[in-house]
C-alpha cells in the first residue's frame, strides 16, 4: 500500500493522452469482465515516454499493445508495459468482484443493483487506465446484463436483449464515468432548452420508491432554468439521468449525463422527508447539476484543484437556493454550517489550505475547508470585483476553458484579465491555512468615526507564519435613534492593520461589521450586550441583525458557563422582542430563536484561554433554554397556532418558515407543559417535520418512549426514516446515557455496518452530542474507536471522515486527552489498517 505523500509541486503532465474509449462490461456479481480498448497517442506536450496504467484489486486476464499479446509488469499501484512512441492501440480484460466491494468505490453493488463510484480515484479498480483528470476523452460503453435497465454516460447509442450501448461525446476523465444496471423504474419527465432542444430526464429507483421522485425532479427542471437565466449554461445531452443508490459514501456524484445520488439526497415525500431534508435535496440536484459545466465541461486538471469545481459549484448552489428561497435565511444557515465544520476544522490538526500542496489519501480532502471555505472566497471576490465584472469573469472562464482540465491559476487568470486587478495577494485565500482573526477598534473624534482594524491567522500545521490577506469587510453605521446613516460600504483591507475613516457624522454611530459575513475571519472587538440589543432590534441588514442575537447568546452561556451568572434579562427581553415582531420574516425567527451550540461554544471559551467542560456547557444550554421558555411563556402558545400552516404539507419556503418557528416554539413549550403539546402534534400530524419535530420535543425532556416505539412500527420498512429513528435517540440522549445508547442501537437487527447513512446515523450523532461524546469516562471515546477500526477493513472512506469526530481533542483537559489519545494510538496500531484512515488519525495525533 502506498503511504507517501503527494505535492502539488511534482506536478508533470501526462506521457500518453488518448483519443478515444471502448469499454464493454460484463456483469456477474463476483466475476465481472471488463474489456477494454484505448487509443493512445505521446502528448506533445512532454517529452516523457514513462507508460504507466493505474490498477488496483483487478485481476488481468489478457492484455495487447496494437493486437500483439504483451505481458505487463504488474506494480502494487498499476501496470507497466513497454509501448512505442508513436500511436497504438491497448486492448486489456480484466475480472472484478462487485459483490464483495464495501468500500463502495469503483463498481459495487447495492441491494442487487449494480453501480460505480469514481471520484476521485475509484476507476482504476474497474480496469486499467490513466485515471488522472487532465486525461480525457470520449467514452463507448457497452454494458451486458440480464437487468431490464442498464445504463451509462452520455446519449444511449444501441440497446437489444441484455445488452446497451451508450455514447457520451463530450470528452472526460475518468472520474466522471459511471455505470447503473438493475431492477429499477424511472421517473420520467422531459426539459426544453433555452436554444429549443429536448432533453430527457429520469430520476430511477428501486420499485416501491417511486412516490418519492417528483420533489427532486421539479427541482432538477428549477436548476436547469436557473443555470440557463443566470449563468448562460445549457444542457449539452438528448438525456439526463439521475439514480438513487443506498449505500452511498458521500451525497451525491455528477457523473456526466447519469447523476448517481445517495437516496437520502433525492428521495422524498411529505410523509417520510423534513422540511430540512426537502431544502438540501433541492440544493444538491442543483449542486449535481451545476456540476455539468463547472466540473465537467470544465474539469481539474489535477486533484490538488478541487476547489476550482467544488468551490464554485458549492457557491453556485448557494446563491441558487437563495433566489428560490430566503437569501438571508440561507445566508445564516450556510454562515452556521462554516462555522460549525470549517472554522473547527480550520482551528484543529486538520487545518488545510483551500488549495492543499499535499495530500497521502485525496479521499481525505473532500472536506469544509475545500467546499465551504472555497466557495467562501468565490462570494469575496465577487463583492471585491463586483457583480457586473463577476459575470464577465465566468463568461470568459467558460469561453476560455470550456474543455480543459484548469487549475486555480487559470481561474483567477479570467479574472485578472477582465478587471485588471492583480490578484496575486488574494491567491492567498488558496495558499494559507487558518481562519483569520479580525480584531477592531473604533474612536469618534469632532464628526470623523475611524475603524482600526488588525488582522491576524494563527499558526496551521505547516504554516507556522502567514502574510495578510486581502478582506473585504463590508460595514454600515446607524444613527443612535437606529436610522442608518452610511450604508453597506465594502472595506478593502490588505494590510496587517489598516484605519478607515467616515466624515461629516453627527454623533458617534454604531457599527455594523461584517455585513454579510462578508469574509470567513472571526470578528473580535469589545462591545457591550447593550450595543448587540440594540444591533439587533436595528440593523438593517438581516444577517447582522441575526449574528447581533448570537452574539449576546454566546456571551450569555459563556458568563453561565464561567461564572454562573444568571442570563441577562437584556438578552431574554430582546429575544422576546424578536419573537414578537411578526413583520420579521418566521424562518429568520426562528433561527433568532436557536441558541448556540455547545461545540461552538466550547471552541469560543478555549479561543479565550480557557479550558471547556462540556458537561457545564452542556447543563448551562439547558438552564438556558429553561428560562427562556419560562420568559417567553405566555408568548409560545399564541406563536405556536399563529404558525399553524393549513391544508396538505407543501415544502415551499414560506411553509417551512412557519413550521420552523412553530417547531422552536414547541420545544420550548415542552419544557413547561410536561411534553402535552408536543404529545398532541406528534398523534396528529401528516407530515414528517411535524412528527419528527414532536419526537424530538418529548426525547428532550426524556418522555416519548411510546411516540418511539410507535415510530418505529409505522416505519420499520422505509430505511431513510429508519436513519432518522436510529439518530434521534442519539442526538438526544442525555450525556451519561449517549455511549450505552449508541451500542444498544448497534445490536439491533436494523443496525447495518456496510450502509453509511446508517452507520452515520448512530456514530456521526454520537459525535454530535457534544457532552455525550465527551463523558468524561471515555465510553464514548472507546466504542467510537472500536467501530472505527471495525468499519475501517470494510469501508475505509466512511471511517476516516468520521474520525474527525476527535478533531478537537486538545481543546480538552488533559484526562480527556489522554482518554482520546488512547483511543486514537489504539486506531493507528490496528493491523492493515487503510491508508485513508491512517492519514486522518496521524494528522490528528500530530
Ligand atoms: N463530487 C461530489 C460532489 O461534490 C462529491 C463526491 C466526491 C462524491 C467523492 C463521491 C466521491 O458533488
Ligand atoms: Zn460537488
Amino acid at each position: 500500500m502506498r503511504n507517501e505523500t503527494i505535492f502539488l509541486k511534482d506536478y508533470t503532465p501526462p506521457a500518453y493522452l488518448i483519443d478515444d474509449v471502448h469499454l464493454t462490461f460484463k456483469l456477474d456479481p463476483t466475476k465481472t469482465r471488463v474489456l477494454s480498448r484505448i487509443a493512445f497517442h505521446p502528448n506533445p506536450e512532454t517529452t516523457d515516454r514513462d507508460f504507466f496504467l493505474h490498477g488496483e484489486q483487478l485481476s488481468l486476464i489478457s492484455a495487447t499493445v496494437d493486437g500483439k499479446a504483451c505481458r505487463p509488469e504488474i506494480a502494487d499501484e498499476g501496470l507497466i508495459i513497454a509501448v512505442p512512441d508513436a500511436p497504438f492501440i491497448f486492448e486489456a480484460e480484466v475480472e472484478i468482484s462487485p459483490s464483495t466491494n464495501t468500500a463502495l468505490e469503483g463498481l459495487y453493488m447495492s441491494n442487487g443493483m449494480y453501480c460505480t463510484q469514481c471520484e476521485a480515484e475509484g476507476f482504476r479498480k474497474i480496469t486499467y487506465y490513466p485515471d488522472r483528470p487532465d486525461v480525457m476523452t470520449t467514452f463507448t460503453v457497452r454494458v451486458e446484463g440480464d437487468l431490464p435497465v442498464l445504463l451509462s454516460n452520455g446519449n444511449p447509442a444501441a440497446s437489444g436483449d441484455g445488452w446497451a450501448e451508450w455514447h457520451d461525446p463530450w470528452p472526460k476523465p475518468s472520474y466522471l464515468f459511471a455505470l447503473v444496471a438493475g431492477d429499477l423504474v424511472a421517473h420520467p419527465d422531459s426539459f426544453n432548452t433555452m436554444s429549443g432542444k429536448q432533453v430527457e430526464l429520469n430520476i430511477y429507483v428501486r420499485p416501491g420508491d417511486e412516490h418519492k421522485c417528483a420533489f427532486g425532479m421539479e427541482a432538477l427542471k428549477r436548476s436547469m432554468v436557473w443555470d440557463e437565466q443566470i449563468y448562460g449554461r445549457e444542457y449539452d445531452l438528448d438525456i439526463f439521468n439521475i439514480v438513487a443508490v443506498d449505500d452511498f459514501n458521500m451525497g451525491a456524484m455528477e457523473n456526466k449525463g447519469l447523476n448517481i445520488f445517495n437516496s437520502s439526497a433525492v428521495l422524498a415525500s411529505p410523509e417520510t422527508s423534513t422540511d430540512t431534508n426537502f431544502e438540501r435535496i433541492e440544493a444538491i440536484i442543483a449542486h449535481e447539476y451545476f456540476h455539468n459545466w463547472t466540473g465537467n465541461r470544465i474539469t481539474c486538471r489535477d486533484w490538488f484543484q478541487l476547489c476550482l469545481k467544488e468551490g464554485l459549484t458549492v457557491f453556485r448552489d448557494q446563491q441558487f437556493t437563495g433566489d428560490m428561497r430566503s437569501h438571508a435565511v440561507k445566508r445564516i444557515n450556510d454562515v452556521l454550517a462554516l462555522r460549525g465544520r470549517q472554522f473547527r476544522e480550520d482551528n484543529g490538526p486538520l487545518a488545510h489550505p483551500v488549495r492543499p500542496d499535499s495530500f497521502v489519501e485525496i479521499n481525505n480532502f473532500y472536506t469544509a475547508t475545500v467546499y465551504e471555505k472555497g466557495a467562501e472566497v468565490i462570494g469575496m471576490l465577487k463583492r471585491l470585483v463586483g457583480d457586473a465584472d463577476y459575470a464577465k469573469a465566468l463568461d470568459l472562464y467558460f469561453e476560455r476553458h470550456d474543455g480543459d482540465a484548469a487549475t486555480i491559476e487559470d481561474w483567477l487568470k479570467v479574472f485578472e484579465d477582465t478587471t485588471g486587478r492583480d490578484l496575486d495577494q488574494f491567491k492567498r485565500w488558496y495558499e494559507q491555512a487558518g481562519t483569520p482573526r479580525l480584531t477592531v477598534t473604533d474612536h469618534f473624534d469632532n464628526g470623523t468615526y475611524t475603524l482600526h482594524l488588525k488582522q491576524e491567522t494563527p499558526p496551521t500545521p505547516g504554516q507556522p507564519k502567514k502574510d495578510p490577506r486581502v478582506i473585504p469587510v463590508a460595514v454600515g453605521l446607524l444613527n443612535p435613534n437606529g436610522d442608518e446613516v452610511v450604508e453597506t460600504t465594502i472595506l478593502e483591507m490588505t494590510e496587517a492593520e489598516q484605519s478607515f475613516e467616515f466624515k461629516g457624522l453627527a454623533a458617534r454611530p454604531v457599527p455594523s461589521i461584517l455585513r454579510g459575513f462578508s469574509a470567513p475571519v472571526i470578528l473580535q472587538r469589545d462591545t457591550t450586550n447593550a450595543e448587540r440589543a440594540f444591533l439587533l432590534a436595528h440593523d438593517t441588514d438581516p444577517f447582522n441583525k441575526w449574528e447581533a442575537g448570537r452574539a449576546l447568546g454566546k456571551d450569555t452561556l459563556s458568563r453561565m458557563v464561567t461564572n454562573g451568572t444568571p442570563p441577562d434579562n437584556a438578552y431574554l427581553d430582546a429575544l422576546m422582542a424578536v419573537l414578537r415582531d411578526d413583520t420579521l420574516d418566521p424562518a429568520f425567527r426562528a433561527l433568532a430563536l436557536s441558541l448556540p451550540g455547545q461545540d461552538d461554544i466550547a471552541q469560543t471559551l478555549f479561543d479565550a484561554g480557557l479550558t471547556p467542560d462540556p458537561d457545564k456547557i452542556y447543563r448551562a444550554s439547558q438552564t438556558l433554554k429553561q428560562t427562556l421558555a419560562q420568559h417567553l411563556q405566555d408568548l409560545l402558545p399564541k406563536i405556536y397556532a399563529e404558525m399553524h400552516v393549513p391544508g396538505p404539507y407543501s415544502p415551499d419556503a414560506e411553509a417551512a418558515g412557519n413550521r420552523a418557528l412553530q417547531g422552536a416554539a414547541l420545544s420550548l413549550l415542552s419544557r413547561l407543559d410536561g411534553g402535552s403539546a408536543a404529545s398532541r402534534q406528534y398523534e396528529s400530524a401528516d407530515n414528517m417535520t411535524q412528527q419528527l419535530g414532536a419526537l424530538s420535543c418529548l426525547l428532550t425532556i426524556e418522555k416519548g418512549e411510546a411516540e418511539l416505539a410507535a415510530f418505529r412500527t409505522q416505519w420499520g420498512q422505509d430505511r431513510l426514516v429508519m436513519d432518522k429513528w436510529f439518530g434521534l435517540q442519539v442526538t438526544y440522549a442525555a450525556p451519561e446515557r449517549a455511549a450505552a445508547t449508541a451500542d444498544r442501537l448497534t445490536k439491533d437487527p436494523e443496525f447495518d455496518l456496510i450502509n453509511p447513512n446508517r452507520f452515520r446515523a448512530v456514530f456521526g450523532a454520537l459525535a454530535m452530542n457534544a457532552a455525550g461524546f465527551h463523558d468524561p469516562t471515555g465510553t464514548s471515546y472507546n466504542l467510537v474507536a472500536d467501530w472505527l477500526i471495525r468499519l475501517d477493513a470494510l469501508n475505509p472512506q466512511t471511517t476516516a471522515r468520521l474520525s474527525t469526530a476527535f478533531e478537537t481533542w486538545r481543546r480538552y483537559d488533559g484526562d480527556r486527552q489522554s482518554l482520546i489519545r488512547d483511543a486514537l494510538e489504539r486506531i493507528q496500531s490496528t493491523p492493515g489498517l487503510s491508508r485513508d484512515t491512517s492519514e486522518m488519525v496521524g494528522r490528528i495525533l500530530n
